[in-house]
């Protein structure tokens, strides 16, 4: 089992795991101070889709633990402030939305916000735990045979509040003899394949390999990959799945080789307003994650870039979704079923 927290509430603290740092050191970052949040899910210190929901719930609360007057003001203003971070995991929408409708709720009692607003975030964190645990679960029927299993980014417990999306899916399959083997794309420009995934599997005893994204078409080429597994930011109510930038080029490559490419999230990523991968707003990240490694300049800033943190893999490239509710098959129609 792993021997790591990446994200826990402890002496009235958030305690996050420094991300960027791993996996060549373990340092972890301690604070009551909701803008420190705010910064960690800039700096992708704390990253993955559920695991910024659950630090934003957390700084939420934090910010009425020294903030005797129970303002509205207050609230928006810290609202917005963690709404700014990221934009394209639904997941820090719908965290920071059920806050705001216990806030609205209490606001007006004779209770201490604080306690009301950090009880909200502890049921958010054990809900995501929960509904990792029953996506694993969900998972398991993808597995026919002992399979050898492809995957980009990082979707364990580094990414979630509990055991991860994907990366939980393949960790129980491991545990039940059905998989032999995971290839971790390193997935380029910060590379939480090679840096988070590899630190993750290492951690869990499963046999891996890290290899560059561009290898990824050479594996399937060459008949080494049963399945493709990972997470989403995002998904519309068709099924689009808006994921790590090169998550796209794997689901076209699947189908040109007949391999089946499925997505893991909580319904929590599902966003009922949007009806198609057209309408999700996708980030995109400074030049400088491309113009340089580890703070090295590896080419001039001066040249143009264009660096998206998220493609959009249309619905009819995706052969199943995992939820905690069920394995999600085509055609989707998420309007109904989830709520
Ligand atoms: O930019 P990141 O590292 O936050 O992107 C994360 C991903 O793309 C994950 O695959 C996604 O959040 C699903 S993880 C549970």
């Amino acid at each position: 089992m792993s021997s790591f927290k990446s994200i826990e509430f402890v002496d009235d603290h958030l305690v996050l795991i420094d991300q960027t740092k791993l996996p060549l050191v373990e340092e972890y970052i301690k604070t009551d101070d909701y803008e420190r949040i705010a910064v960690a899910i800039e700096r992708l210190e704390v990253r993955g889709a559920p695991a910024i929901g659950v630090s934003a719930a957390y700084a939420l609360a934090l910010a009425f633990k020294k903030y005797e007057d129970n303002s509205e003001i207050h609230f928006k203003k810290v609202y917005d402030r963690l709404a700014s971070t990221r934009p394209t995991a639904v997941n820090l929408f719908w965290a920071l939305n059920a806050m705001k409708n216990i806030f609205e709720h209490f606001c007006s009692e004779e209770v201490k916000l604080y306690d009301v607003l950090l009880t909200a975030a502890k049921e958010i964190h054990d809900d995501d735990v929960a509904k990792c645990n029953a996506m694993a679960q969900n998972g398991l029927p993808i597995f026919t045979k002992k399979s050898v299993v492809l995957t980009h980014c990082n979707t364990g417990q580094l990414a979630t509040g509990g055991g991860g999306t994907a990366f939980y899916v393949i960790q129980k399959a491991f545990e039940n003899g059905l998989v032999e083997h995971v290839h971790a794309d390193e997935t380029r420009p910060l590379l939480q394949g090679s840096r988070l995934t590899a630190f993750e599997l290492d951690k869990a005893g499963i046999p891996f390999s890290v290899n560059t994204d561009s290898t990824a078409a050479v594996l399937m080429q060459q008949g080494k990959i049963d399945l493709v597994i990972v997470g989403s930011d995002r998904i519309a109510t068709n099924g689009d799945a808006a994921n790590k930038i090169g998550t796209y080029n794997l689901a076209v490559l699947c189908r040109y080789h007949n391999i089946p490419f499925y997505i893991a999230a909580p319904t929590s990523t599902v966003d009922l307003s949007r009806s198609s991968g057209k309408d999700i707003v996708i980030e995109e990240r400074d030049k400088t994650e491309i113009t340089t490694i580890k703070g090295i300049q590896i080419t001039s800033n001066d040249y143009n870039y264009y660096s998206p943190a998220f493609d959009v893999t249309p619905h009819e490239l995706i052969a199943g979704i995992i939820t905690e509710k069920d394995l999600h098959q085509p055609p989707y129609n998420f309007n109904v079923g989830i709520s």
